[in-house]
This record gives structure tokens, C-alpha cells and sequence, in this order.
């Protein structure tokens, strides 16, 4: 999908007569939000031009705008993977499609094995900053762009959207901590060797997706909020196995977490 193909690709999205301002892309087990949706508009990846359906197992792979704690939404169930086979530019398309229905903040979450040892399963981490380094993952969105390539990441992860997010946990009880995330490709886990590598270059968290959308985010400028849902320990000591499965279960113990945290953060937004 061609940037100029967004229209079409907007166009076959169902919104009704709303106009989305906020982005929510649900990640590994998080997708039970958009159930919580008022007034739902479904449509699936499928039906979208240029969409590619997705082949994950716990995503959905539609878009569901409605409202949401008090405001329009526009919610992702389910994302596009580099371990899919898709590239760079298509993983990050919806990220534009997003931004041309009218969203100029975006709630990315998603599912991450914990690398830092005091993170333990279930709990949620808002993300600072991300490595996703192409020289370690491979790809970059916006290799080949001939415009607005060169985009600044300092500060991607707004402060002020961490701060609304923290307060918001601790107002319900919720742990949230703060971290690096790294993106891997995957599919497969990381060895212990990989997890010493990206712990000793400061990661809190790894997972398979995120970082490449938080670029486009930016290259558009949009705000970002990310939000990791711990699924598992990822042990640079070598400890349990990692099982897709699982990680699912725990997103979807977590949903409802999520979801509380996630409501009154898109409430205290500025309009
Ligand atoms: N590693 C990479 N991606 C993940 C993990 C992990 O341990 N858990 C959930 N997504």
C-alpha cells in the first residue's frame, strides 16, 4: 500500500460518522479491550485494501472504532509481525492509516518477556525508550523514503502521556513500571546469551513488535504512549521455557488491567 492508496484504504474503513482521535494498537492477549467499545465499527484486516490479514494465533485482526473512555477511537485488534514476513513498510501501514482517520495519539501495547528481574508476569511496564536497531533487527521503516526520513526519537515515548499513565495506575492500584523495550524479530524466544546481550545494552523488556510502528508514529507526529504487558521472564540465566500459548493466557489475565489503566488515561487526555 503506496502511501497515495491510503485513501482507499481509509475509505473501507467503517467509522460511521465518528472521526477517531485516539490510536490504540492491541497486542498478544490485549485485544478483549475492543470489546469494551461503545458503539463498535468492525472491519476486518481482510476487507481493507492493502491489508494483509494476519496469521498470528490471539490476533483478531480487525479495526474497531467507537467510543472509549469518553472518547473516539480507533483500536487495531491484532498487528502485523516482520516474523509474519511482511516488511518494515507494511507492519507500520496501519500506523498511517491510523493517523490519516484523524488519531494523533497512539496507544501501542503489547506482549514482552521481562528481562529486568524485579518485573514479574502480569505486570505492566509503560516504555521509555526502545533498541531497535537495524544493524540487530534488520529493518527499518523508512529505508528507501526519500522524505521525512530523518526523524528524531529523543523523547518518543511522551513523558507527559507516562506521567498521566502512572498517575492513572496508581489512582486504581496498578503496578506500573518503566523501562527500555527491545525489538527482536523473533519468532522464535531468545537464547540466555541474546537476553545477557540486551540486558547488559540496558533493555527492561523484549518483544516481537512495537518499535517499528513508534518510529512512523513519530514520522507523522503523533504522541506515543506504550504499554508492555509482562508475559513471561525472559532469564538471561537460562530459567523457564517461553510458550506462545501462555503468553496469551497472561495477556488476557492482564486484560482487564489493561484496560482499566488504559480507560482512564484516554480520559485525562487534552482534547
Ligand atoms: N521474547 C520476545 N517476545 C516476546 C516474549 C519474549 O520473551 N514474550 C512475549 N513476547
Amino acid at each position: 500500500m503506496p502511501d497515495g492508496d491510503l485513501t482507499a484504504a481509509v475509505r473501507a474503513i467503517a467509522t460511521g460518522d465518528l472521526r477517531p482521535e485516539v490510536g490504540l494498537i492491541l497486542g498478544s492477549g490485549l485485544g478483549d479491550l475492543a470489546e469494551r467499545i461503545e458503539t463498535p465499527r468492525r472491519t476486518s484486516f481482510g476487507a481493507v485494501p492493502g491489508m494483509p490479514a494476519t496469521t498470528v494465533v490471539g490476533h483478531a485482526g480487525e479495526f474497531v472504532i467507537g467510543h472509549f473512555g469518553g472518547r473516539v477511537v480507533a483500536a487495531m485488534r491484532g498487528r502485523l509481525h516482520l516474523y509474519e514476513g511482511h516488511s518494515a513498510a507494511t507492519v507500520t501501514r496501519p500506523v498511517r492509516l491510523l493517523h490519516a482517520l484523524g488519531c494523533r495519539t497512539l496507544i501501542v501495547s503489547n506482549a514482552a518477556g521481562g528481562i529486568n528481574p524485579a518485573f514479574g508476569v502480569g505486570d505492566l511496564m509503560a516504555i521509555e525508550d526502545h533498541i531497535a536497531l537495524p544493524g540487530l533487527i534488520g529493518h527499518h521503516p523508512l529505508v528507501g523514503r526519500s522524505e521525512d526520513r530523518f526523524v528524531d526519537m529523543v523523547g518518543a515515548y511522551d513523558r507527559d502521556l507516562i506521567e498521566r499513565a502512572s498517575r492513572a495506575a496508581s489512582a486504581v492500584g496498578i503496578r506500573l513500571h518503566r523501562g527500555v523495550y527491545a525489538m527482536v524479530v523473533g519468532p522464535s524466544f531468545e537464547t540466555p546469551a541474546e537476553l545477557r546481550l540486551l540486558r547488559t545494552v540496558g533493555a527492561d523488556a523484549v518483544g516481537m513488535s512495537t518499535a517499528l510502528e513508534v518510529i512512523v508514529a513519530r514520522q507523522v507526529g503523533m504522541r506515543v504512549l506504550g504499554i508492555s504487558c509482562i508475559t513471561n521472564q525472559a532469564d538471561p540465566g537460562g530459567g523457564a521455557p517461553v510458550d506462545h500459548l501462555d503468553v496469551l493466557a497472561v495477556g488476557r489475565s492482564v486484560g482487564a488491567r489493561f484496560g482499566e489503566l488504559v480507560t482512564r488515561v484516554i480520559g485525562t487526555l487534552p482534547t
